[in-house]
């Protein structure tokens, strides 16, 4: 079976005003009735090809991951804490040491808590040819078909096309400028690194000690200095805080020549920003998507929330109005990425 790794830390600032610090999106019911790290879980279990789950989480999630968890029924095979953010690849690294304890050598899937993934044919087709590309020893990324050029992905260039079925990864650029993006777009060839990995443990290890021993050391101080408690392993703080803050796509994608990508045509979202959450919900004949105690008059192409006070929005195109319990945003939906670098300033200065 393979073990899931799944990454609930992230602050997911962008969808400020509902994503806050003590609860980030992935524990948001933004649209349905059950989070993104719900449905993440319920994805899993409904899948025989998986074990049960392994959480890596900040410890200021603590409570919220084991109660979502449990609402949904799902057991969880460790809530492995965070005591500091260290971005994904320390993360990933002890998230892959916990699940080598359980299985030697094992199949592991690394995914984000706040995707929304369908699951269909193409979907189930790509994770077998992940898992037999992974068992001949590569890191296996999906590629998505992109749209635009987006500055917020990763992306890949395919090469020649392995037995398996996935193809080499000619190169891997993590979130480059427009200008760039723009250029991988027109010259084709390239899809969007949708964030999920599959590998063994065995791959993992190799291309950390090429790549990031740092990185996994730091994981493996943490680890043999953790302390267990309840469902928890809390990582040892000092050992933990002395890995580099590094996302495991500039820390291993872009310098590996062991990864592999699997085009992928899954009905998938980053629900990064509000212009994504836009893109992928209900929208009504004029082009909106609203939730709550809303009225619209004449507006469209908006996007309307509000978890409390009625809103009610007259004679606008393109504007995303956010009325949560305490704040409200207003601006352009086409600039909702600029969302996450306010929201920086206010934490620095509120
Ligand atoms: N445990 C833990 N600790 N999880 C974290 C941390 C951390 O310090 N930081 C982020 N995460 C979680 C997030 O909650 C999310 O589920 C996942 O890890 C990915 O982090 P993001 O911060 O959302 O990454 P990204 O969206 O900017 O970029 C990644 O995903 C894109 C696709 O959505 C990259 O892999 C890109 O290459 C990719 O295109
Ligand atoms: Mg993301």
């Amino acid at each position: 079976t393979i073990t899931p790794i799944i990454l609930a830390g992230g602050a997911g600032t962008r969808l400020w005003p509902m994503s806050r610090a003590d609860r980030p999106k992935q524990f948001l019911a933004l649209m349905g009735e059950k989070s993104l790290f719900q449905e993440t879980l319920l994805r899993l279990v409904s899948d025989g090809r998986y074990g049960a789950p392994i959480v890596i989480t900040n410890q200021d999630y603590r409570f919220l991951v084991a109660e979502q968890a449990m609402e949904v029924g799902v057991e969880l095979a460790t809530i492995v804490l965070e005591p500091v953010a260290r971005n994904t690849a320390p993360a990933i690294a002890a998230g892959v040491l916990i699940a080598e304890t359980r299985q030697p050598g094992g199949l592991v899937h690394v995914l984000p808590s706040d995707h929304r993934i369908v699951v269909d044919a193409a979907y189930d087709r790509a994770i077998n040819v992940a898992m037999e590309a992974a068992r001949d020893g590569a890191l296996v990324t999906f590629g998505i078909d992109p749209t635009e050029p987006a500055t917020g992905f990763g992306y890949i260039e395919a090469g020649e096309k392995l037995a398996s079925g996935a193809f080499v990864v000619k190169r891997f650029v993590e979130k480059p400028d427009t200008e760039r993006a723009t250029a991988m777009i027109a010259q084709g060839g390239f899809s969007w690194n949708s964030g999920m990995f599959v590998f063994t443990t065995e791959s993992f290890f190799e291309a950390c000690r090429q790549h990031a021993p740092d990185v996994l050391a730091a994981a493996e101080a943490a680890i043999a200095k953790a302390v267990a408690d309840l469902d928890f392993l809390r990582l040892d703080r000092d050992a933990f805080a002395a890995a580099p803050a590094i996302s495991i796509d500039y820390a291993l994608f872009e310098k590996t020549d062991r990864a592999a990508v699997v085009p992928a045509a899954i009905i998938w979202s980053d629900l990064g920003s509000w212009d994504a959450v836009w893109k992928s919900g209900q929208q009504d004949e004029r082009g909106n998507v609203w939730h709550g105690p809303v009225t619209l008059g004449a507006v469209t192409q908006s996007l309307v929330f509000s978890e409390r006070h009625h809103v009610v929005v007259e004679g606008i195109d393109d504007i995303a109005v956010l009325a949560s319990e305490d704040a409200i945003y207003i601006g352009r939906l086409s600039a909702a990425q600029q969302v996450g670098a306010i929201v920086k300033h206010l934490q620095a200065d509120p």
